[in-house]
């Protein structure tokens, strides 16, 4: 039985699918004191995997509520799949008097599951902070499907060194062009300045690519430059489409021809679906 979290339906519903396995129905409600509910409508067996991206506080609390109800009915070996998992990017303390907030997710996740799932995360190190068995799959070459066929002589660039292997990937799934990567200082939540390539951009299609699209300002600061540098048609894509506020408007108004993303997160960009890799994954375990 696969379980769908707040923030996942889609997913779990293409997971459901692609693994042969039922859907399980959750009612939900909250309180009036803010406090939520879950429900699980049907007998979730003794081994069902729960598919719930941390997208949001809400959407955390539902898969620790999920993660107990399951258990409450009989699971023994429970899986949690995570396809986006939040706080990801707080890997380490950054400053004085800071958390390690992903450590501190980890923590709150692991008890309730036998193992964990999750799809790109920022970088898989954060993994040892499951005290359970844990795994990552990327989804990151399957950005590749989203393209036209008849790019312009493509040019994959991650915004950052960060973002390297996952152009690659898209370049490498994609069949041609070649791949690189800018220079990217942050200078806050908001600004970033991005450094050109050696690599010529001038008349040629530009794939951007990297694992999380947040407020949009690394990839606007990344369009902006390419754009002075003579390219063609800007292409933007990522793993996890978060496009936090207007970050949608703004790419588009940067020139930015065409938006993709996976359904980690679900947006209107989330054109490419994480549900095979990841049945393939468990398929595998
Ligand atoms: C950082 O290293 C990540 O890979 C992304 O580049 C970053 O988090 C994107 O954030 P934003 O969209 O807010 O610039």
């Amino acid at each position: 039985m696969i379980i769908p979290g707040l923030a996942s339906q889609a997913v779990a519903a293409s997971l459901a699918t692609e693994t042969g396995r039922d859907l399980m129905p959750v009612t939900r409600r909250q309180f009036p004191d803010g406090e939520r509910l879950v429900e699980l409508e049907a007998d979730p067996g003794t081994a069902p995997i729960i598919v719930a991206s941390t997208v949001s506080s809400a959407a955390h609390m539902d898969l620790l509520l999920l993660q107990d109800a399951a258990r409450e009915a009989g699971a023994t070996e429970l899986t949690t799949v995570i396809p986006y998992l939040g706080y990801a990017r707080q890997d380490t303390d950054f400053a004085d008097g800071q958390p390690v907030s992903v450590r501190a997710i980890a923590r709150a996740i692991a008890p309730g599951t036998d193992r964990v799932l999750t799809v790109n995360p920022h970088e898989t190190d954060v993994l040892e902070y499951f005290d359970v068995p844990s795994r990552a799959v990327s989804v990151a070459g399957e950005l590749a499907e989203a393209l036209s066929a008849d790019l312009l002589d493509p040019v994959f660039l991650g915004p950052d060194e960060g973002a390297r292997a996952l152009a690659h990937h898209v370049r490498d799934a994609y069949g041609r062009g070649t791949a690189d990567h800018l220079e990217k200082t942050r200078h806050s939540d908001r600004a970033v300045e991005i450094a050109p390539s050696d690599t010529a951009v001038a008349d040629r299609d530009v794939v951007l690519v990297d694992d999380i699209i947040s407020t949009g300002g690394t990839m606007c600061e990344a369009a902006n430059v390419l754009d002075d540098r003579g390219a063609n048609e800007l292409i933007v894509t990522c793993v996890h489409p978060m496009l936090a506020e207007d970050a949608y408007v703004r790419l588009r108004r940067e020139g930015v021809r065409a938006i993709y993303g996976t359904d980690t997160i679900e947006r209107t960009v989330s054109v490419v679906s994480a549900a095979p890799a990841i049945a393939e994954s468990l398929e595998s375990s």
